[in-house]
């Protein structure tokens, strides 16, 4: 049985994690979650999958949820906030550690957890995108597997499954994106997006601060600076391609002209499951891709003039440093406003690049000057809170 534990239980990656979880109930024993508002999901989470120990944002949340264990009659460790996280992430019997919170809020535990030798199923981007340099040279040195959730980079690890470790003919990786809800939405029309409009993604359920990101292109460009990390190939051998349709999840391009690709319907259960059962391929009971009932496969280039934030990310790439990271905070803080009602779709672009143009190089940043550059740019940008409700 493998022992996990599920950082982010109560969004979108870690109840399709637990629902896989639920399917193999033989192969998987949860360790430990962690929830950050929803103490209700939480609540059933628990009396479901009757975890060891559980990790909650407040102590009035704690004390909630011990006189729910009381009335159970059910005995389990209740941690509390950030320090709770940590503590979540170095518990000795996890083998694997899925990393479902959003934003990088994950950076911390995912350094705790390989430090103490724990594998890793990564959904959450911004942990490498902030402190890519920092998480896998550690993972490096430990001999961790950080094994990729989303499904672009889950789709070019089993392209690369068969290059036995030969990465000498690649030519480049190709990043499949959908375009997002305005993929064909002028951009004179951009001023009139509503919250809503861009949190409906055409192809993918996702939490909030991911659609919006995908509406805006930057999750693209996140992958991108994920991808450079995981793959640990430089930004000029990493191509965007945009593929409204979703099938194809990734590709890698190789020097003789041939490609690899992975295909499947939309359905993020695929790439969870493939990191919880890794490296063997289980059966399960979703809807199987039936090639004939395919809508044609399309592609095209992306258009950086409509959606300029993924420039921007192979840009702050490039430079490296503290760029990444400035640039993750500013648009985590931004989106967050957005979210809230405070500006319109339409001036996410600029403001996320007003802050990245004030960006001051650090080289070579350690996690503490990443995490406080981080701090500092949120809470100037969301003095009141950060949250992606
Ligand atoms: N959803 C997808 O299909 C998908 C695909 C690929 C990659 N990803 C990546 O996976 C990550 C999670 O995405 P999601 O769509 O699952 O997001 P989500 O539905 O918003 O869930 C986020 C999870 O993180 C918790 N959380 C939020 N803020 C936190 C904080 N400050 N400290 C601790 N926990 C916090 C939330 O707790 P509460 O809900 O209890 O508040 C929730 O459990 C993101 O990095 C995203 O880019 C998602």
């Amino acid at each position: 049985m493998k022992r996990i534990t599920i950082l982010g239980s109560t969004g979108s990656i870690g109840k399709q994690t637990l629902e896989i979880v639920a399917q193999f109930p033989d192969q998987f024993k949860v360790i430990g979650l962690s929830c950050h508002r929803q103490i209700e999901t939480l609540k059933s989470q628990i009396l479901q999958f009757k975890p060891q120990y559980v990790a909650v944002h407040s102590k009035s949340d704690r004390e909630e949820v011990s006189q729910f264990l009381k009335r159970y009659k059910l005995k389990i460790d209740i941690l509390v906030g950030n320090e709770g996280l940590i503590a979540l992430s170095r518990i000795e019997s996890t083998d694997l550690m899925i990393v479902a919170i959003v934003g990088t809020a994950g950076i911390a535990p995912t350094f705790e957890a390989i430090g103490n030798g724990i594998s890793i199923g990564l959904a959450c981007k911004e942990v490498l995108v902030s402190a890519g340099d920092i998480i896998m040279a550690l993972a490096k040195k430990r001999k961790v597997p950080i094994l990729p959730i989303d499904s672009e980079h889950s789709a070019i690890q089993h392209c690369l499954s068969g290059v036995s470790g030969d990465m000498s003919t690649i030519d480049r990786l190709i990043l499949t994106a959908s375009g997002g809800p305005f993929l064909n939405r002028p951009k004179h029309t951009f001023s009139s997006i509503t919250r809503e409009e861009a949190l409906n993604h055409p192809n993918w359920k996702m939490g909030s601060k991911i659609s919006i990101d995908s509406a805006t292109m930057m999750n693209k460009g996140l992958e991108v600076i994920e991808a450079h990390h995981l793959f640990q190939v430089p930004y000029s051998k990493i191509e965007v391609i945009v593929h409204p349709q979703s099938i194809i999840h990734s590709m890698v391009a190789f020097d003789d002209g041939t490609l690899l690709s992975q295909m499947s319907l939309p359905d993020m259960r695929l790439p969870i499951q493939a990191v919880l059962t890794y490296p063997k391929r289980c059966n399960n009971p979703w809807p199987k891709t039936e090639l004939a009932t395919l809508p044609p496969l399309t592609f095209q280039k992306p258009d950086t003039n409509q959606f300029p934030l993924l420039k921007l990310a192979y840009e702050c790439g490039e430079k490296g440093g503290i760029y990444p990271a400035v640039m993750n905070a500013a648009n985590e803080a931004i989106v967050s406003q957005f979210l809230n009602g405070d500006i319109q779709f339409e001036h996410i672009f600029d403001k996320v690049t007003q802050v990245v143009e004030q960006c001051v190089q650090v080289d070579s940043p350690s996690i503490h000057e990443i995490l406080a550059i981080d701090k500092e740019i949120k809470d100037r940008l969301c003095p009141k809170n950060l949250t992606y409700v």
